[in-house]
């Protein structure tokens, strides 16, 4: 059972699926899935192709086992990728892209963002067999590293249209693309259109409890689902977790703006401390992420002081702290995690 005294802003990963988000798994219609026949995993698939205006999508199991298998779609195995700094792909999938697409990966930018003309220069030449191929852009929006910002779109446009121009392919990480779409009110589908194939979670803002989808033009998607089954993520009477997240469309989708509401709430109350760096303007969806100054406890001295008010938070480096709001973390919690860790700073 969830524990509600408990405030877990650790991630919006760590939500439980709610009794009516069981009772829809419960009654999952199920068939067998890599036959093409499980009617609630094909209705989840048709519904997120439409939200995000591609021609197919393919469930997934995971982010990461969709971002992988994004990689190997559009790359090959030597090729060379572009991405955002402090990407997941590159930080948080256990050195899977090497791994898996084979693929080297080149961070530009700053903070999350970055532009055409960067992407550009970090282009190898393609004159001397010694360069790899550079073949592949790779956007994250939102940013989970950087805080959960969200990337203008005209930048994004301006970067696939100028990495087609390059004979690159695109890619979208969009695991919370729900969260920058509820935050600038852009349409899904317009903010997928630039690239070629695009990844969603359901097991984060939407409270699902595992799931991820790809999408894109029909032809690449059954490339990925070749590349599913051979990173053993084809699986049968999956109906029962889609149900959840078509749960989660139904029910979650249009709550997150309260999530960025007490996002936003939280980082106030934490930029009143000196010992805190934390630029407001980074809080754009449901992330807070800052820094300590030297003068602050330890880091991990103030996550124990929170744990033991019943506050848990992560940390993303030595001095760098991240919390995350979500459905299981009510504006009131939120409210008392702020006080508690702006204590527990202060201290
Ligand atoms: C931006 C981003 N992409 C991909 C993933 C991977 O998702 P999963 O944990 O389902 O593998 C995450 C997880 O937090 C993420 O933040």
């Amino acid at each position: 059972m969830t524990d509600h005294s408990v405030v877990d802003l650790r991630s919006d990963t760590v939500t439980r699926p709610s009794p009516a988000m069981r009772q829809a798994m419960a009654n999952a219609e199920v068939g067998d899935s890599q036959y093409g026949e499980d009617p609630t995993v094909n209705r989840l698939q048709d519904r997120v192709a439409e939200m995000l205006g591609k021609e197919a999508a393919v469930w997934f199991n995971s982010g990461t086992q969709s971002n992988q298998a994004a990689l190997m779609t559009l790359t090959r195995p030597g090729d060379e990728a572009i991405i955002s700094r402090e990407a997941h792909a590159a930080w948080h999938e256990a050195g899977g892209s090497a791994l898996n697409a084979g693929v080297q990966m080149v961070e530009v930018g700053d903070r999350g963002r970055f532009t055409a003309a960067e992407m550009v220069a970090a282009i190898k030449p393609s004159n001397l067999p010694v360069f790899p191929r550079t073949t592949l852009v790779e956007v994250e929006n939102t940013h989970n590293r950087m805080g959960g910002i969200v990337l203008p779109q005209a930048e994004i446009e301006e970067i696939c249209a100028t990495a087609r121009d390059h004979g690159m392919n695109t890619f979208l990480d969009g695991a919370r693309l729900w969260n920058a779409s509820a935050a600038t009110g852009m349409d899904l589908a317009e903010m997928a259109a630039p690239f070629d194939l695009v990844t969603v979670a359901f097991s984060k803002g939407l409270g699902a409890p595992g799931g991820s989808m790809m999408a894109g033009p029909r032809e690449l998607v059954e490339q990925a689902d070749r590349y599913r089954r051979i990173l053993g993520g084809a699986m049968r009477q999956i109906g029962i977790l889609a149900a959840a997240a078509l749960y989660g469309l139904d029910h979650n989708l249009d709550r997150l703006p309260e999530d960025h509401a007490n996002a936003r709430t939280l980082g106030e109350t934490l930029a009143q401390s000196d010992k805190v760096i934390l630029d407001l303007t980074s809080v754009q969806s449901n992330m807070v992420v800052f820094r300590l100054t030297d003068a602050a406890p330890p880091t991990d001295a103030i996550i124990d002081a929170a744990r033991a008010q019943g506050v848990l938070i992560g940390a993303l480096g030595p001095r760098l702290m991240r919390a995350v709001t979500h459905l299981d973390a009510p504006a009131n919690g939120c409210v008392h995690a702020g006080e508690v860790l702006l204590a527990a700073i202060e201290d």
